[in-house]
Formats: structure tokens, sequence, C-alpha cells
């Protein structure tokens, strides 16, 4: 059988991918499915993984004892550099790969039975799709494997051709699209039995910028809906602006796990913008200390929330005007930099 979606080079590790995951039983997806749940729709405990075989026999540690839980409903990324584990994890996950310990799970069962998969929608990393479908054929297929039925199939394959733009290119044969459009159908086909639990490993590779504000808009909107996404990907800023939480793997472990807002603030620094000019000396250092001054923008340190009252109010009492005040964030891109040691090349 032609194996759809597996990534490159799945063939020197496991051949489980088709028959454990694509082979699940045709039961029906929603018997699986509960109406609301609190259990984390994926939790890993001490994975760990080494592929063997390679490095003149000593082998690659990708995982050494990961342990990571989502929350249902959030939007989660996992960031890391290149060969930090981070595929490694998803195909665990996912039942592709045997971890050599630890154990994972899928809304509460372990991640190796077949019914809990029919709940994940899948986009693999480098995939390659069969080359002879189309997109609309590849998202039946997907949509048979996960039991679904053919009229049910096509309504949801219309309305998700559409929403990633590819009605038009629907009958078109893989082999002819562009590596976006490519993607764009794949991320229709991890989305077509209406999954709880989306995981994309990057999913906007390749995808022009206007396909990937699409993309963070269809992420946003599954959040909306309830469903849990676990996103793979370098790209920080969209990152950043997606995702609720984050954790940073590198080299096979968890460096940090937090929620974007908290992991990117800088603590009670804040930055307010207006007319500054009039100021003929710095704020009292009781109230607030001045790190950054200019006519426009006013950068400052204050030792609890309550201070910054009096720093407006000292401000307007000195004739300046204030038209924003707000917290000084780092970015996510520096704060990964800052974690992972650049020189030291990939993972
Ligand atoms: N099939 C394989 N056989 C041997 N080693 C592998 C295999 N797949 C991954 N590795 C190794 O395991 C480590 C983790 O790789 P993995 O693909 O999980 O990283 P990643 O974080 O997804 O990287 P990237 O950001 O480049 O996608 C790397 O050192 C990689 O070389
Ligand atoms: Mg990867």
């Amino acid at each position: 059988m032609q194996m759809l979606g597996a990534p490159n080079g799945y063939n020197r590790t496991s051949r489980k991918y088709s028959l454990t995951f694509f082979e699940a039983p045709r039961s029906r997806v929603t018997y699986y499915k509960s109406m609301t749940s609190s259990v984390a729709p994926l939790r890993a405990d001490s994975i760990s993984k080494t592929y063997r075989g390679v490095l003149g026999g000593k082998g690659i540690q990708a995982l050494k004892g990961v342990s990571l839980e989502l929350k249902p409903g959030e939007i989660f990324g996992l960031l890391g550099p290149n060969g930090a584990g981070k595929t490694t994890l998803v195909k665990v996950a996912l039942d592709i790969l045997s971890a050599d310990s630890g154990q994972c799970w899928l809304f509460g069962l372990p991640a190796k039975n077949a019914r809990t998969r029919l709940r994940v929608g899948y986009l693999p990393e480098n995939h390659r799709f069969p080359p002879r479908l189309t997109g609309r054929g590849l998202l039946q297929l997907t949509g048979r494997l996960h039991g679904m039925a053919d009229d049910q199939i096509n309504r949801r394959a219309d309305e998700l051709l559409e929403r990633v733009g590819m009605s038009r290119w629907a009958g078109t044969r893989i082999t002819k699209y562009s590596k976006g459009m490519a993607q764009r159908v794949g991320i229709a086909q991890a989305l077509i039995h209406d999954p709880d639990l989306v995981i994309l490993d990057e999913p906007t590779d390749g995808i022009d910028p206007v396909g990937r504000a699409e993309v963070g808009e269809i992420i946003r909107e599954l959040k909306s809906a309830g469903k849990t996404a676990l996103l793979n990907s370098h790209a920080l800023a969209e990152i950043e602006q997606i995702c609720d939480r984050v954790a940073i793997l590198h080299k096979g472990e968890v460096l940090r796990v937090g929620d974007v807002s908290e992991m990117t603030a800088i603590g009670l620094q804040y930055v307010l913008t207006g007319s500054f000019g009039v100021l003929t000396s710095d704020p009292p250092p009781e109230v607030a200390v001045a790190l950054e001054k200019s006519d426009e923008r006013l950068v400052v340190r204050v030792s609890s929330e309550d201070k910054l009252d009096q720093l407006t109010d000292w401000l307007r009492s000195r004739g300046a005007s204030i038209r924003s005040l707000t917290q000084r964030k780092h970015t996510l891109e520096e704060v990964f930099m800052e974690m992972i040691d650049k020189g030291k090349g990939p993972g």
C-alpha cells in the first residue's frame, strides 16, 4: 500500500505508520467523541527514544525523558532547533514510532489505542502524499480511513478545500501542486474527520504570507470550536501570536514550558508613549526608574503595579501627555535564542 502522508525516511525506522495509524478500525468517529472532557488530549510521560544503527552504531538519542501535557482547548507550540526531537515526539505520540521508555496518552488512553487516534488529525512534516491522488482524492482517502461516510466526506471536503483556498485545484493531481499548495491540502486532510486534537508538524512550511495568515486563522477557529492543537514550528512570530503555551525542546529535553505571555513578560517594565519633551527631570526613584527616555517614548521599571498610578499622576502634573501604557515584553524569539545556545548548531 502506498503510504499516506509518510514523512521522508519513515522506512528507516518503522513500517508501523500505515498499520497502526491509518488502518484503524472503521468504526464511527463520533462514537469515540466525548462531549466535553477535562482529560489531557495528549500526555507524554518520560519519553526516551534513541535511533539505533546511526552514528557508527552509537545511535542518536532523540528524546531524553520528555514529559508534556496538553490542556483541552489550548493551542500548544513545540519549539526547538533542528534536530531537537519535535517530530520524534509527535511520532511517538501517534504510535508511528515506539519509545524506548515512557508512555504517551491520548485523551487518557494509551496512544497505542487505535480508536483514540481517530480523534486526532495529523499533518506530517515533509509529507509525501500518494502522487496519483488529487487534492480531493487525498481528503476522500483520509476520510474513509477515519470511518466517514462518502456523502459526509464530500460535504466536508468541499468546505475544507474552500477554506484552504484549494477548490480550484481540487481535481488536480498532488504532483502538480507547488509546495505551499500541497501543504494546504495537507492541512485540509488533517481536519477532514473533525478531530478533537490536531497535530500539525511545520504547518506553514512553504506557504506564502497570505496563506500563513489563513492557516493562523484556521487554527484559531479550531480553538474557538473547542479543539486542541499542537504545532511544531520554527516560525516564532506566528507561534507567539497563535499559541497559548509553548515548550522549548533542545537536544531531546524540555528546557521550558509555559504560557507565552508569562514567558515573554519582562518583570515590571512598562513602555509609555505620548509627549514627554516637557519633562525636565526623571520620575522620582521611589515612583519609577526611567530606563529609556525620548520625546515620544518612556520606558520605566516600577517596584509594583501600584506605582503606575503615581507615575501617570506625576507625568501629567508636569505637563506630559500619555497615549499608551503597555507592559514591556520580550519577543518569543528573544526568549528562544536565550534558551538555546546559538553557537552549537542543530540539536
Ligand atoms: N529516522 C531517523 N533515523 C535516525 N535518526 C533520526 C531519524 N529521525 C530523526 N533522527 C534524529 O533524531 C534527532 C531528532 O530529530 P527530529 O526530526 O525529531 O527533530 P526536529 O526537532 O523535528 O527537527 P526539525 O526542526 O529539523 O524538524 C535528530 O538528531 C535526527 O537526526
Ligand atoms: Mg521536525
